[in-house]
């Protein structure tokens, strides 16, 4: 067969209202339904081409050979639809730093699964592309849109009634994410071993579900009704909740850095005196920071001189993965 090599380009995105915890099953679905932004700045950009011939998959990021494993795992879904046989060439440029909580994984299987289905020649549509995605990374999905997006997991046992969608296009307010980077070193468990773990031992696991799913619904209430301070509030309080739970593990899940929580009292201190900003940090030491975008400046000073805070970058809201 002929090669035909696809490429798609995608962005990570936030998590601010989170997924954490898994339902049972193969099908990676997740346990809470969450609400992300996705963002410019970083991107990566991932060509597949599936060759006669090639009996296993080759990866490369930036240039580098890396292990083929979560490619392979993904593109196999892709070839019992198609019934393709061979290997792909997978080659992804990514910018996102990788491992460090910066959401690189959501960029990279948003284009891994884009490009893939295309060069496939499957549908590309964002509701077909979603569950190839979200079997690569569950958080995958959401940068298939652009802005603000919500992920459902539905009710069906067989993945069914999964859904992503953009929720207010048009962007409803101008806001900004500043990132501080408190740590360059890889982070020490998974998201996926992570949430698993906080499933099964934490005490606090039944608690973060239900408080999540109220969480959802009054956050996309917020949202969708503009209420910028009231949404950002619940997703500071989703947040903390996520990694109290997780905290509370055996052995313990603890993302936290001491610049991690001083970034978070800096927060504190800007909304004390005045500045609506709030934080957010996933599975990860990073802390995210949203505010409106006439803020953005006095956040990343303070931000800035934060003790232990390494760099600051600041994020607008960007677009959902497209091919290029
Ligand atoms: O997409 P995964 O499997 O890496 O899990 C993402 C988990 C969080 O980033 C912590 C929350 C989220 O909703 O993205």
């Amino acid at each position: 067969m002929g090669v035909k090599q696809q490429t798609a380009v995608a962005h990570p995105n936030l998590a601010l209202i989170k997924y954490w915890g898994k339902r049972p099953g193969e099908l990676n679905l997740a346990a809470t339904d969450s609400i992300s932004l996705t963002l410019d700045g970083y991107r990566t950009a991932t060509a597949v081409g599936f060759e006669g011939g090639l009996e296993q998959d080759v990866f490369t990021l930036n240039g580098a050979r890396r292990s083929a494993e979560r490619v392979t795992k993904m593109l196999d879904l892709v070839r019992r639809e198609t019934g393709l046989r061979c290997g792909a060439r997978v080659d992804s440029r990514s910018t996102v730093p990788t491992a460090v909580g910066l959401a690189s994984s959501s960029a990279g299987f948003a284009a891994l699964s884009l490009a893939a289905c295309a060069a496939a020649g499957l549908p590309t549509d964002v509701a077909r592309v979603a569950d190839f995605a979200r079997r690569g990374s569950g958080s995958a999905a959401r940068s298939l849109l652009g802005g603000w997006v919500e992920m459902r997991s539905g009710a069906h046992d067989d993945g069914s009634d999964f859904t992503v969608g953009e929720l207010a296009p048009g962007n409803p307010w101008d806001v900004s994410v500043v990132v501080a980077l408190t740590s360059r070193k890889a982070k020490r468990i998974s998201s996926t071993a992570g949430m698993n773990r906080t499933a099964a031992t934490s005490p606090y696991y039944g608690a973060w579900l239900e408080s999540a799913a109220a969480d959802f619904g009054n956050a996309k209430r917020a949202l969708l009704e503009g209420d910028f301070q009231a949404f950002a509030f619940l997703a500071e309080h989703n947040c903390l909740k996520m990694h109290a739970s997780a905290i509370a593990s055996t052995p313990p899940v603890l993302y936290f850095e001491p610049a991690t929580l001083a970034a978070i009292r800096t927060v504190w201190e800007l909304r004390e005196a005045g500045t609506g900003a709030f934080f957010t940090a996933d599975a990860g030491p990073q802390a995210k920071v949203l505010c409106e975008t006439k803020d953005r400046p006095r956040v990343e000073a303070a931000l800035r001189a934060t003790a232990g805070v390494l760099d600051v970058i600041a994020m607008s809201p960007g677009p959902g993965a497209w091919l290029r």
